[in-house]
């Protein structure tokens, strides 16, 4: 047997699921039961008969469904898989945002510790962050982290004055205005496809901006095979792709016939690089995940206190999305 055989024979014999984010490495995504952007891998794990769930993504996309399924066991078959957005904002650095804003509501956006999340009064992914926000009392201040890229979106967005904290996502702020221009210059038929971690100077030249799941569902719905949303609504052949390059694994799967064009990332003023992936989401691979499975290791924990404070903003996002 391969390993991909002994993967999912140890899925079986465990009852166990594997679930992937667009951003892992291709294999992972194949061997996967179920692949999405943040939301979808949340509500898929509220909703699991597994006893078992591997979480094929990063630290706090395990976490979050350890909080959602406190019965299961929650695996993650690279601990060390962090992330730089999550990392930007302490819970510590939250309680005195929080203390010095004491009217103020606190919007999170899922990429953050279990420990921020308990201090959060509601959680956002980026495919439902705009829907939330709009049903929230026009005159409550808010405060929103950690990342101000899509914060500002939303205040743009919506019109609303959110305070905004200082985070990022290190991957998304490599992208560059000038290497986009000289993508859209060589393709200019493409549309741009763009995530609203990028900052606000790629995201003016965005034709859709979206999450990974509602980025790949534009393709899947504007491609030729598909019947066009409306009549005015041309297909495209060719997307300019400005994000994490793992979700253009599935995009090509989706849509065989249509060209996607990842975008580099500028290291500084004079380096090019194909640096667009996220080095944490790519720890996760083939061996790592059999061993995982094989020895039920690592286990996510999350202490009970955070985890019973954590569950609420989830949930308030979960039925609000
Ligand atoms: P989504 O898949 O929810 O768009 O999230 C992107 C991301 O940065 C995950 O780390
Ligand atoms: Fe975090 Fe950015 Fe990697 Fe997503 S792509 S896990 S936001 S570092």
């Amino acid at each position: 047997m391969n390993i991909v055989e002994q993967i999912r024979q140890l899925c079986q014999e465990k009852n166990a699921i594997i679930m992937a984010h667009y951003y892992q490495r291709p294999e992972i995504q194949d061997v996967a039961d179920f692949v999405g952007d943040s939301l979808a891998l949340a509500q898929v794990a509220a909703k699991t008969n597994a006893d078992i769930i591997v979480m094929c993504g990063v630290h706090f996309m395990a976490e979050t469904a350890k909080i959602l399924c406190p019965n299961k066991k929650v695996l993650i078959p690279a601990p060390e898989a962090g992330c730089s957005l999550a990392d930007s904002c302490k819970a510590t650095d939250l309680a005195a945002w929080k203390a010095a804003h004491p009217d103020h509501m606190v919007v999170s956006y899922v990429n953050t510790s279990a420990a921020v999340k308990a201090l959060t009064d509601v959680v956002v992914t980026s495919s439902n962050a705009l829907k939330i926000v709009k049903q929230l009392p026009e005159d409550k201040p808010i405060l929103f982290g950690p990342d101000q890229n899509l914060g500002g979106y939303i205040n743009r967005m919506t019109g609303r004055k959110m305070d905004l904290w200082n985070g990022g996502c290190h991957v998304h702020a490599r992208f560059s205005e000038e290497g986009l221009l000289a993508l859209k210059e060589q393709y200019p038929n493409a549309k741009v496809l763009a995530h609203p971690e990028c900052k606000a100077s790629i995201l003016q030249h965005a034709d859709v901006i979206g999450s990974t799941q509602a980025l790949l569902n534009y393709a899947i719905s504007h491609s030729s095979s598909e019947r066009p949303i409306s009549n005015s609504e041309a297909s495209h052949s060719q997307y300019i792709v400005v994000t994490e390059s793992g979700i253009l694994h599935e995009m090509q799967k989706a849509c065989p016939e249509v060209e996607f064009i990842a975008v580099p990332a500028v290291m500084d003023d004079l380096t090019i690089c194909q640096c667009n992936e996220c080095e944490y989401m790519r720890m996760n691979t083939l061996e790592k995940l059999y061993d995982c499975l094989r020895k039920e290791s690592d286990e996510i924990i999350v202490n009970n206190k955070v985890a019973q404070d954590a569950i609420k903003p989830i949930q308030r996002m979960l039925e609000m999305s």
